[in-house]
């Protein structure tokens, strides 16, 4: 087991953290902003992620998890150091890599003895090779570390048990002494079952791009399909079903909706699309599923604007759901923002509610109201349109709800409101894909 840094605490970082010292490592989580670090240290977790507080505890207790913003006494008392930093969109498309070589900088600063620096940030393909020429350059002799390119394949809202029992473990390196070290802090892993696949640098970046880009192209493709279903009649949810039975597609991402958002799909597609442009190859699919995903985004305002009589203008609208996906409070590149941007624009009013991600989303939006439950938010609101697969809008009090709204308009751009039970109650309403009753 052995002595673990972790520069950056987010999503990644934290989960990382906390998931390499339940498997025994002593780890440090490190991170520039000091209130981050000092809030995890008098026990206050910065994000939601299920069973994550918990494990932080436990870790904690265990005396294997340590927060720190001392990153030079971090990067020096460890052997293993992993890049979780964030690389966001810059404004070509590309990947924003500044965090990263602010990163390598810092280690270059602290390199103490033989170290093994891993980066589980996703990162453009020939990444590594720069880490590593930048990491040589500095040092005219031979300094003593190896490159490990380790992609991280989490899901937000499922991170915890992602980490702990992932599908695969991708270690991109060429150095032996670095895999085996790898397969060392990865070691509870494979007690059952060996997920860990060895590869080379380029071919571990890849693999991270490869695989975000292909779920999202996935995503795209049944949103048209979703959309061709309406005009001609077909109900896409049992289109999904009928093709989700074939294996070699499988029923996995085939759930029609706004549009993907989160901080990893739009940014991973435009940097592999932008790469792929440096290097003069054409991905046409790539494109589609971004265009897919915009036209989508854009579409729900539309469908919204027709649905309600008379248009959006001065209308009243509850929004249930802001965080990109359920069970995260990340708001990201949410398709919420999206609709609440063309409600405002369209001379409409904005009633939010989400269980947890409020908050993030004032950050955004300081002109919307914001609730702490649905009945507060939809009271007296002309429509209501969900837009998050949070489960307590699967079972919503429909009655209740019919009361207390001003008018009947349901947007369900989840497909999870029971259609039956909308028509009994007169309500007007719309979703995606699916024949109406
Ligand atoms: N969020 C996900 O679901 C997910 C899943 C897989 C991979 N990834 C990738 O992992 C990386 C991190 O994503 P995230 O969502 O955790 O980002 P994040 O924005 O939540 O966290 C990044 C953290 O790095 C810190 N940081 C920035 N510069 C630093 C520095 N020089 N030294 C120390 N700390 C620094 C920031 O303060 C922040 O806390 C990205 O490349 C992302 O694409 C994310």
């Amino acid at each position: 087991m052995k002595n673990i840094a972790i520069i950056g605490t987010g999503y990644v970082g934290l989960v990382t953290g906390v998931g390499l010292s339940e498997f025994g490592n002593k780890v440090i989580c490190t991170d520039i902003n000091q209130s981050k670090i000092n809030n995890l240290n008098s026990g206050k977790v910065p994000i939601y992620e299920p069973g994550l507080e918990e494990l932080i505890k436990k870790n904690i207790n265990s005396e294997r998890l340590f927060f720190s913003s001392d990153i030079a006494s971090s990067l020096k008392k460890s052997e293993v150091i992993i890049i979780a930093v964030g690389t966001p969109q810059s404004k070509g498309g590309a990947a924003d890599l500044r965090y990263v070589f602010d990163v390598v900088d810092r280690i270059l600063e602290n390199l103490n003895s033989y170290k093994v620096i891993v980066t589980k940030s996703t990162v453009p393909i020939g990444t590594g090779n720069k880490v590593i020429t930048q990491l040589q350059r500095k040092y005219e002799e031979n300094i003593d570390f190896d490159y490990v390119s380790n992609p991280e394949f989490l899901r937000e809202g499922s991170a915890v048990k992602d980490f702990l029992w992932p599908d695969r473990v991708i270690i991109g390196t060429k150095g032996e002494k670095a895999l085996q070290i790898m397969c060392d802090i990865y070691r509870p892993l494979y007690i059952n079952k060996n997920p860990i696949q060895h590869t080379s640098v380029e071919t571990s970046e890849m693999i991270k791009y490869a695989s975000n880009s292909f779920l999202a192209l996935k995503i795209s493709y049944i949103n048209e399909i979703a959309n061709l279903c309406e005009t001609v009649e077909a109900d896409v949810h049992d289109v999904a079903i009928a093709m989700g039975k074939d294996g070699r597609i499988s029923d996995k991402f085939l759930h029609p909706g706004p549009g993907f958002g989160g901080s990893c799909f739009p940014k991973d597609l435009e940097a592999l699309l932008s790469l792929s442009q440096e290097h003069n190859v054409t991905m046409e699919t790539l494109q589609a599923a971004i265009k897919a995903n915009k036209n989508q985004k854009e579409r729900i305002g539309e469908k919204l604007d027709r649905l309600i009589s008379g248009g959006i203008r001065g209308k009243k609208i509850a929004i249930l759901g802001l965080a990109f996906k359920a069970n995260t409070d990340d708001v990201r590149e949410s398709s919420s923002i999206d609709l609440i941007k063309f409600i405002l624009n369209q001379g409409g009013f904005v009633n939010a509610y989400d269980p947890i991600a409020n908050k993030n989303m004032a950050k955004i939006f300081n002109n919307i109201h914001y609730y702490d439950n649905v009945y507060d938010a939809i009271n007296e609101v002309d429509a209501l349109v969900i837009m998050t697969e949070w489960n307590e809008f699967r079972s919503l009090d429909l009655n209740r709800i019919k009361k207390s709204m001003r008018n009947n308009y349901v947007l369900d751009t989840r497909n999870i409101v029971n259609m039956k039970d909308l028509s009994a109650l007169e309500f007007v309403y719309d979703n995606i894909g699916r024949l109406k009753i």
